[in-house]
C-alpha cells in the first residue's frame, strides 16, 4: 500500500521556508499514529528542513538527485529516483513489506502522483504565509472520500483541521 500523507491550510498552502506554517501538536499525533512501524519517504528538502531529524519507530527513505548524499542512521534509505524507490518497494516479500507513505514535500507528491493507493489529507482552518503549495496533480475524482474527521481548536492546537482519508477508485 503506498500512500500520500500532508496537511494543507485553507488555500493548499504546505510550507514556509522549509518547515510547515503551523503548530500542530494533535494534527503532528495524527501523523506520528499512521505511520509508526512503516516507512515514510521524503524530500532531501524536507528532511533538511527537519535538521536531518530521523522520526523514530519507521524507516526513512529520503530521495534525492544527488549520488553522493548520505545520511549516517540505519533507518535512513537515500534513493535518487522515484523509480528506483518503487522497484525496491514492489521487489519486498508482499506478506512482511510495510506500508509506503510519501510525506512531502510537494516534489514527491508530484513524483508519485500515479502511485497512491490510499491518500491522508489533512485541512486545517485556517490560512497562512509560506511559499509551497500542494501542487495540482491529483484528481480528486480518481478517489473515493471514505472518512472524515474534524478536530476542533483546543488550548493546545489553535486551529481546528479535519483528517481525510481517500481510496483510489482504481
Ligand atoms: N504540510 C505538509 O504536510 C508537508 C509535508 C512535507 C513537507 N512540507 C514542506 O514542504 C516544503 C518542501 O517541499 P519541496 O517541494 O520544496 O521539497 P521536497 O519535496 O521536500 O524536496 C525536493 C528535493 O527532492 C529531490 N527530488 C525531487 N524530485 C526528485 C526525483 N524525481 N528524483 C530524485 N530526487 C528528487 C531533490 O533533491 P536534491 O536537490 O538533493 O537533488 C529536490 O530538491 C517544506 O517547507 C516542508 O516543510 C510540508
Amino acid at each position: 500500500m503506498i500512500a500520500g500523507i500532508w496537511a494543507e491550510d485553507a488555500q493548499g498552502l504546505i510550507g514556509s521556508n522549509g518547515v510547515l506554517p503551523w503548530f500542530l501538536p494533535s494534527e503532528l499525533q495524527h501523523f506520528k499514529q499512521t505511520t509508526m512501524g512503516q516507512v515514510i519517504l521524503m524530500g532531501r528538502k524536507t528532511f533538511e528542513g527537519m535538521n536531518k531529524r530521523v522520526l523514530p519507530g519507521r524507516t526513512t527513505i529520503v530521495l534525492t538527485r544527488d549520488e553522493t548524499y548520505q545520511v549516517d542512521n540505519d533507518s535512513v534509505l537515500v534513493f535518487h529516483s522515484p523509480e528506483a524507490v518503487l522497484n525496491w518497494y514492489y521487489g519486498q516479500d508482499p506478506d512482511t513489506a510495510k506500508d509506503l507513505y510519501v510525506t512531502g514535500g510537494a516534489e514527491m507528491f508530484v513524483a508519485f502522483k500515479t502511485s497512491f493507493n490510499q491518500l491522508y489529507r489533512t485541512i486545517i482552518a485556517g490560512t497562512f504565509e509560506g511559499d509551497t503549495y500542494f501542487p495540482k496533480v491529483l484528481d480528486f475524482e480518481n478517489y473515493t472520500e471514505v472518512s472524515s474527521v474534524t478536530h476542533p481548536a483546543d488550548e493546545k492546537n489553535d486551529y481546528a483541521f479535519t483528517v481525510k482519508r481517500y481510496e483510489n477508485k482504481r
